[in-house]
Formats: structure tokens, C-alpha cells, sequence
């Protein structure tokens, strides 16, 4: 088996987006669209992952900080695709192996198609390797021309059409094998004779091609990972199809989806067999839910929540950093925030955890077995242990329940 490495571009500027931010750190279903190609690059078998960045280079650099298998390579001036590549020269000048390319503004891209890719470029040894795909509306896009026996001959940006080639449905959805050597030798050749005077990864492939070398395809790759996301709303669209992958999964795995439309589940997010979601619940960040529990409609589940086993949260329920073990119910109307709450708790319609005092956020811990009765408000820090029955619309303060003294009910 050939050695493999992996070049992510991400050094464009987005201007199609409109942004401040780098487009790689734009985020679908949650996570930044560089985190998904990164995964997918992973799962292939890659020696080593260079990630081309630029625009905005610290900031994309800082938020993988914690990445430690990717290599950056900096590319100071946006000059194109080809200049991009060209970047990582000094990096792979001595090596034998095969080169991925992905761009980093296409998080749709699946590690089986990158398989396929890779075995039939060495089932052809072939030179190069390309995946197209067949689009209702490729605006945009590169265009796959081939010739009368439909070979390809090559790609032509949009911006570069004839009309004729404007109406070619197959695109180059930007995701290729190369044989390193060839493709450092193309890239040399490769001239910004062009509408937007760039230097095209595609007249590499184009240059390869002319010379006489083997070129794959892998044809008719599914629409949906040849979205590259240029726009917000191609963002959008992403994030669409995006979410539909995380709940297929989750579905898989014995999740209750009852209305995947209207539900929104972070790629983050872990969820528990015969758990039921039901309509408008928003999960979103690190969110970790177990077995059994029943989940909304109109929940609102943020970072840092974890539900233990058959707990449930019903309508308007937002729960933020807090644990919440074995059968608690918060059926309506509640917040909990910064709180661990203990076994069989019910927490009483409209309750909530006052979690912040003006300055900072403070935590509450309530004990196995408590009842919280309806609009109570516990004003945290504050410990409560097991057992307590707090009555309705009662204000709970560490005070006021320290002046109980044993007696295990507030009412
Ligand atoms: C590119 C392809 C096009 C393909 C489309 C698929 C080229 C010339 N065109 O077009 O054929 O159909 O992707 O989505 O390759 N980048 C750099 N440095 C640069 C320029 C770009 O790192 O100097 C990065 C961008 O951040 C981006 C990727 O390369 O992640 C692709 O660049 P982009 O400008 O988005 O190319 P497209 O016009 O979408
Ligand atoms: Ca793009």
C-alpha cells in the first residue's frame, strides 16, 4: 500500500460569504466545517495532514489548537487552488507517496467515497484520481469536458464557461488522489490564464491529462458531498443535509426522532436507545443524554448538560451545565443551570435555578428523592439534601433552608 498524505486547503478569503470570520470555522450542525473534513481525512489512512490556512490563519489555527496530527502550512497571499497546493512543496518535494486533496469548505464529503476513490486510482494506477458528480444546478462549479468518447479532458471554471459548457451538469466537486511526483510537476506548469487570474488546482489535473498520463474518475459521486460551501446559504444547506446524517445515526442507534424536521441535534451530541425526542427541541454543544429519557417538545438542551437514565424534560425546558441522574422530571416551564440534581427529583412546573448573582455563576445541588414543588426559585450556591419537599412558589436560599434545622420539609 502506497503512503498517503492529506492536503486540506483553507486558506481562501470568502468573500462570497460576507464575513469576518475564516470560512472554515463557520459552523454546520455545531461543529466548524474544517472539524468534519478532518475527521474524514482520519478515516482514510493518512500518514500526515496538511492544512493550507491564510485568511485568518491565527484564528483557524487557535480554535485546533487542540489538534495535534495537523501540519499548517501558511499561505500569505490567496493566489488560487494551485498556489495553495504549491505551498506544501518544500513538505513533500522527496516524497514518493499519493496526495488527497480536499477543500476545507466541504464538510459533506464521506470517508467511503475517499476509499473508492483511493482504490480505483490504484486499481487503474493511475496518476490521478478525481471524483465528479451530477448537479441540477451546478452554477458555480468547475465543469467536468470530455470528449466525444466521453473521456475527460479536462475542468473549466464557471467563471471560464462557454455557454455550451455552462450547460454541463457534471461538476468537479473538488476532491482528488494524486501521484505526488505528477502532481508537483503539473502545478509548476499551471499559468492564471484566466477570468479571475487565479492559478487553478484544475489546470494541474487539466496539464496531466495533456501529458499523456492515466487520469481516474470517480463518477456520480451523491450531489450532496459536492456541496462546497460559498454562501450562507449554502451554509444553510449544509447544515440541512448535515443534520439529517446526525439523526439518521442516532435513529439507528434506537433514538425516537418523532419529527426530524423540526428538531435540531448538535453533531456533538450523544443520545441513549429508547430515548424519545420530541418536536422543536434545540440540542445544542456538548450534550450527553442516556437511556430512556423523553426529551421536549420545545426543549432547549446547551453545553454541558448530561441526562442520566429515563429523566424527563418537557415543554420549555432549558437545562445548561447540569447533571441530572436517573428519573428526574422537569415536565414544564423550568431552568436549570450549573446543577447536579439527584435521583426521582421532580422539579415542579415553571422552577427554575437562579444561577447567577450579577457577578458570577453559582451552583445547586439537590439531594436524591426531592421534591421541588411549582415556581420555586433556587437561589444558588445552594445545597439541598436529600429527601426535602420545597413547597410551591417558595424562594430557596442556602439560609432559608439551613434554618430549618432537621425538619425535611419546607412547606
Ligand atoms: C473550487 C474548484 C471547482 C469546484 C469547487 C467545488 C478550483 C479552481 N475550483 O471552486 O472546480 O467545482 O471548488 O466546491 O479549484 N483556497 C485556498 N487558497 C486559495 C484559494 C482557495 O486555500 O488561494 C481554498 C479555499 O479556502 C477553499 C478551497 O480552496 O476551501 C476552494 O476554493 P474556492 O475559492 O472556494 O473555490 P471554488 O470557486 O469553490
Ligand atoms: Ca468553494
Amino acid at each position: 500500500m502506497a503512503e498517503r498524505v492529506a492536503i486540506v486547503l483553507a486558506a481562501g478569503e470568502s468573500s462570497r460569504m460576507n464575513t469576518l470570520l475564516p470560512k472554515v470555522l463557520h459552523e454546520v450542525s455545531g461543529r466548524p466545517m474544517l472539524a468534519y473534513v478532518l475527521d474524514t481525512c482520519r478515516q482514510v489512512d493518512v500518514a500526515r495532514i496538511y492544512v493550507v490556512v491564510g485568511f485568518g490563519a491565527e484564528q483557524v489555527k487557535e480554535r485546533f489548537s487542540d489538534v495535534p496530527d495537523v501540519v499548517w502550512v501558511q499561505q500569505d497571499q490567496q493566489l488560487g487552488t494551485a498556489h495553495a497546493v504549491l505551498c506544501c512543496r518544500e513538505y513533500l518535494k522527496d516524497f514518493g507517496g499519493q496526495t488527497l486533496i480536499v477543500c476545507g469548505d466541504g464538510p459533506l464529503i464521506r470517508a467511503q467515497t475517499l476509499r473508492t476513490l483511493i482504490e480505483k486510482h490504484e486499481a487503474g494506477q493511475s496518476a490521478a484520481t478525481l471524483a465528479t458528480a451530477l448537479l441540477d444546478d451546478p452554477t458555480g462549479y468547475g465543469r467536468i469536458i470530455r470528449d466525444a468518447y466521453a473521456n475527460i479532458q479536462g475542468i473549466v471554471e464557471h467563471s471560464d464557461c462557454t455557454p455550451a459548457q455552462l450547460a454541463i451538469r457534471e461538476v468537479n466537486p473538488s476532491y482528488y488522489l494524486f501521484n505526488t511526483r505528477v502532481l508537483f510537476e503539473a502545478l509548476e506548469q499551471v499559468r492564471p490564464d484566466n477570468v479571475k487570474r487565479e492559478y487553478y488546482l484544475t489546470d494541474a489535473l487539466s496539464g496531466i491529462i495533456a501529458t499523456g498520463h492515466k487520469v481516474t474518475a470517480v463518477t456520480a459521486v451523491s450531489p450532496e458531498e459536492a456541496v462546497g460551501v460559498n454562501s450562507r446559504a449554502q451554509l444553510s444547506a449544509a447544515s440541512k443535509i448535515m443534520q439529517r446524517r446526525i439523526q439518521q445515526e442516532l435513529m439507528e442507534n434506537g433514538v425516537t426522532i418523532v419529527d426530524p424536521d423540526n428538531t435540531w441535534i448538535d453533531a456533538r451530541a450523544q443520545i441513549g436507545q429508547d430515548t424519545v425526542i420530541e418536536p422543536f427541541t434545540y440540542i445544542h454543544g456538548e450534550v450527553r443524554i442516556g437511556p430512556g429519557c423523553r426529551i421536549g417538545p420545545f426543549a432547549y438542551l446547551r453545553s454541558g448538560t448530561v441526562l442520566e437514565k429515563d429523566v424527563v424534560l418537557g415543554v420549555f425546558t432549558e437545562v445548561k451545565n447540569a447533571t441530572l441522574a436517573d428519573g428526574v422530571r422537569a415536565r414544564h416551564h423550568s431552568f436549570i443551570g450549573d446543577a447536579s440534581v439527584g435521583r426521582n427529583v421532580n422539579i415542579g412546573a415553571g422552577s427554575i435555578t437562579a444561577n447567577f448573582d450579577g457577578e458570577k455563576v453559582n451552583r445547586t445541588t439537590v439531594g436524591d428523592n426531592c421534591y421541588i414543588g411549582s415556581g420555586a426559585v433556587l437561589v444558588a450556591p445552594l445545597v439541598l439534601k436529600a429527601g426535602l419537599h420545597i413547597g410551591a412558589g417558595k424562594v430557596v436560599s442556602q439560609e432559608s433552608v439551613n434554618s430549618l434545622g432537621s425538619s425535611p420539609d419546607t412547606d
